[in-house]
């Protein structure tokens, strides 16, 4: 017997009824960016190479975890790892008039080590503001986040924001870092030799113990800041108390890209395991379009994680969203498909069975829908031009004529 196939590791079916989470939380997200003004961009699922290699070429989503191929043309694509670079690509390349506030619910792909919350297909529901560095956007972009979890229900979501700096912080912070693992740390492993040559501010995330002491005693990068980007960064900190958002500032937060300036922020839920517990994160790469080759334009977003929004919201009912079940006795089978086309152009959610069932096997279906009202065709009230309406959780049936029918399916609904 052929053995029956399986989705590739790190993979996994969104199938219904869980499903509906998934289409609850993008609604309601794109709703919630449209009401702020970003529209919907859909950008490739994969790019040229090129296009993730802009991002920083020490960042280790680009470095180890991109699905990259040749296609049958010889040219070099990569999956998307992420949503920013395409969203920046796809501004330099259509030049559209600033500001430009795009949201977008995508897929992403990395070649992560799976485990729950990690994924190597993940989504994300992002925005990106393009063509403003007022700290009130910074502010606007981590409202929404923040209004988003809260309508989702996730109202203990941790805040932690910082600020890499301008190009003229990070030069000095990156000398007074390195000369510091290098005191603190006289024997370096080879991954953190490396590091410390490549980027040594991602040392200041690592769970590495041997490490802790040495990153527990770093300087931080907000005692290097510019009196331009301090400015900024104490705005975006006055904008949030202004509204009422929680935050603490963590020296510490290091976000996975190169790309990030300025101000960077990162939500993590308590109801997540510890190791990947980010919800959702972003921040500043204001030098992300002209890496690129398109005009130096400053730019905000953040990226949260629809599997792990969904591990963290409370468990939603499940259920089936049918309004009403037709059960048919009829000879003439095609008026159960009538019925149910008239039904469901009036937006009344219905379900009937197939293949000329039982009756008894039909009532099986319309309980296991879980639809509230189960509406049944006899000959008999056929003849009369009518129709027998059952409210399923009392049991109560109430004859109703054919042309009232709508009408009374909505005023049971109300
Ligand atoms: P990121 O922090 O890499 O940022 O991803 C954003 C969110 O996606 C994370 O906080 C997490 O919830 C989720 N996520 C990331 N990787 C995985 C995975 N392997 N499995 C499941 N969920 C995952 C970005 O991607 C930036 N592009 C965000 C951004 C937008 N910055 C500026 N604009």
């Amino acid at each position: 017997m052929t053995e029956p196939l399986r989705s590739p590791i790190g993979t996994h079916d969104v199938l219904p009824p869980e499903s509906g989470q998934f289409v609850q939380a993008t609604g309601t997200f794109v709703e919630m960016a449209r009401c702020a003004g970003y529209g919907l961009a859909v950008t490739p699922m994969f790019e040229h190479l090129e296009v993730f290699q802009r991002v920083g070429a020490s960042t280790d989503v680009v470095r180890k975890e991109m699905y990259t191929f040749e296609d049958r043309g010889g040219r070099s694509l990569a999956l998307r790892p992420e949503g920013t670079a395409g969203i920046v690509r796809s501004y330099v390349q259509h030049r559209p008039l600033l500001p430009w506030k795009v949201c977008y619910v995508a897929p992403n792909f990395r070649y992560e080590r799976p485990q729950k919350g990690r994924y190597r297909q993940h989504w994300q529901l992002g925005v990106e503001a393009l063509g403003l560095d007022d700290p009130a956007i910074d502010v606007e972009v981590i409202a929404l986040a923040n209004r988003f979890f809260a309508a989702m229900g996730i109202d203990d979501v941790q805040l932690r924001i910082n600020s890499m700096g301008d190009p003229t912080t990070r030069p000095a912070y990156r000398a007074a870092l390195v000369e510091h693992f290098r005191a603190t740390i006289p024997s370096p492993s080879e991954a953190v030799a490396e590091l410390l040559v490549a980027n040594p501010l991602r040392l200041l995330d690592s769970k590495d113990p041997s490490l802790s002491e040495a990153i527990k005693s770093a300087p931080a990068l907000v005692d290097y800041l510019s009196d331009v980007a301090g400015a900024h960064f104490e705005a975006v900190q006055a904008g949030l108390q202004r509204l009422n958002i929680s935050f603490s500032l963590d020296a510490r937060l290091v976000r996975g890209f190169d790309y990030y300036t300025g101000t960077t922020f990162e939500f993590s839920s308590p109801r997540l395991d510890a190791a990947q517990d980010a919800i959702g994160g972003g921040g500043r790469y204001d030098g992300l379009a002209e890496a690129m080759g398109g005009p130096a334009t400053p730019g905000i977003g953040f990226g949260i994680g629809l599997e792990r929004l969904v591990l963290a919201t409370p468990p939603a009912p499940t259920a089936s969203g049918i309004e009403v079940f037709v059960v048919s006795m009829l000879e003439d089978d095609w008026f159960a498909t009538e019925l149910v086309e008239q039904l469901r152009t009036a937006g009344i959610a219905c379900e009937r069975s197939f293949g000329a069932r039982s009756l008894k096997s039909q009532w099986k279906l319309a309980d296991r829908s879980k639809a509230p009202v189960a509406v049944m065709l006899a000959p008999s009230e056929f003849e009369r031009n009518a129709i027998v309406v059952k409210q399923m959780a009392t049991g109560e049936q109430r004859e109703v004529t054919l042309p009232a029918l709508q009408s009374y399916l909505e005023e049971l609904r109300k």
